[in-house]
C-alpha cells in the first residue's frame, strides 16, 4: 500500500511571541523589546519539520473556523502536507503565549481551543491513513486518547514514535498504557523524570528511549545499551521548537529508510539549527542545511 511516510497526530497553534531581556518571575512585569506571531503547536511544528526533511506527511488535527485557522491550514498546504484529516471545528484555533528571554530560553502557556477536539473519534475516522503510514508521530498537546487510538490503528510495519510533551502532570495508568504502545519514546530530561526515568520506560517494554538533552545532544537507550549523540554546537537565539525539529526529522529519516543511529544524528543537528532563529516554524531547517552538518559516511 502506498501510504504516507509520516502521519502526525497533534496540535496546531498560533504562537504569540514576546521577546524580553529575561523571563519574568511569578508576579513580576518586565518590559519586552519585540513581538511577532508565527505558526506553531507541537503537532504542526513536527509535521513541518518532517516535510522539510523530505518526507511525505499527513497531519491529523483540528482548527477553528477563524483567521488563525485559515493561516495555519495555508501554511500546512504550502509545506506540501496533506490536510484531508484536519477538521474545522466550532472552537477557536489553539493559541500559545510565549515569552522568550535574550538567553533563548522560553516559557509557554498553551490554550488548546480546537486542539481539544482531536479525540479518539476524530482519529478513528482516519484509520486508513494511519494503518499504511511508515511512521506515526504523536505528542501530548491533544487529548491523550488521540495518541492512544492513533497507535492502535497504526499498521504492523508502522513505527510508532511518542514525544511525551508537554510533560504529563503525573504518571497515570493512562500515560503508562500509551507509552507501552510506542516503539520509540522521545522525552526531554524534565519529561523523562516525570515518566519515572529511563529504567522505568525500558522496564514497561519501550524498545527505544531517546532523551533530548539540549546543548548536550541526546542519548539513545535500547535495552542494556546506551549511546550518546554528540551535540552540534550553536549559539541559541530561541529554543522554541527545537524538540519539535528533533522529533519531526527523526520520524522523517526513519520513514525514508535511514538507520536509527543516522536518523538520530540528523535529528540532533536539526534540533540545534532550530535554536539559531526566532520562532518555531520559521526556524525549522530544510534537509540541505541539516545534511551539510552531518558527518560523512557515518
Ligand atoms: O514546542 C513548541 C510549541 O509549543 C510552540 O510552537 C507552541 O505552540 C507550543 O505548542
Amino acid at each position: 500500500v502506498n501510504g504516507f511516510d509520516v502521519v502526525v497526530v497533534g496540535s496546531a497553534n498560533l504562537d504569540l511571541v514576546a521577546t524580553a531581556p529575561r523571563l519574568p518571575h511569578p508576579g513580576e512585569t518586565v518590559l519586552g523589546h519585540g513581538y511577532f506571531e508565527a505558526p506553531g503547536g507541537k503537532g504542526l511544528n513536527q509535521a513541518v519539520a518532517a516535510a522539510r526533511a523530505g518526507a511525505r506527511v499527513a497531519f491529523v488535527g483540528a482548527l477553528g473556523g477563524d483567521a488563525a485557522g485559515e493561516l495555519l491550514r495555508q501554511l500546512l498546504v504550502d509545506e506540501g502536507i496533506d490536510v484531508t484529516a484536519v477538521a474545522v471545528v466550532d472552537a477557536p484555533t489553539g493559541r500559545a503565549l510565549i515569552g522568550v528571554g535574550d538567553d533563548g530560553e522560553n516559557s509557554i502557556i498553551v490554550v488548546p481551543g480546537a486542539n481539544g477536539r482531536v479525540n479518539a473519534d476524530h482519529v478513528g475516522r482516519h484509520g486508513g491513513v494511519l494503518g499504511t503510514a511508515k511512521v506515526v508521530l504523536c505528542q501530548l498537546e491533544v487529548p491523550l486518547e488521540a495518541a492512544e487510538r492513533a497507535f492502535q490503528l497504526a499498521g504492523p510495519e508502522t513505527v510508532r514514535v511518542l514525544n511525551p510533551a508537554p510533560a504529563p502532570e503525573s504518571t497515570t495508568d493512562e500515560v503508562v498504557g500509551l507509552v507501552r504502545l510506542a516503539d520509540v519514546v522521545v522525552p526531554n530530561e524534565h519529561e523523562l523524570a516525570l515518566l519515572g526515568g529511563v529504567e522505568h520506560l525500558t522496564g514497561v517494554g519501550v524498545a527505544h528511549v531517546v532523551v533530548t538533552e539540549g546543548a548536550r545532544g541526546a542519548r539513545h537507550v535500547h535495552g542494556d545499551h546506551q549511546r550518546r549523540i554528540a551535540p552540534l554546537v550553536v549559539t541559541p537565539v530561541d529554543t522554541t521548537g527545537a524538540g519539535d525539529s528533533f522529533c519531526g526529522v527523526l520520524a522523517a529519516r526513519l520513514a525514508l529508510g535511514d538507520p536509527l543511529p543516522r536518523s538520530l544524528e540528523a535529528a540532533v543537528v536539526a534540533g540545534a539549527l532550530a535554536t539559531t532563529g526566532s520562532g518555531a516554524v520559521p526556524s525549522l531547517p530544510r534537509w540541505s542545511e541539516v545534511e551539510r552538518h552531518l558527518s560523512v559516511g557515518s
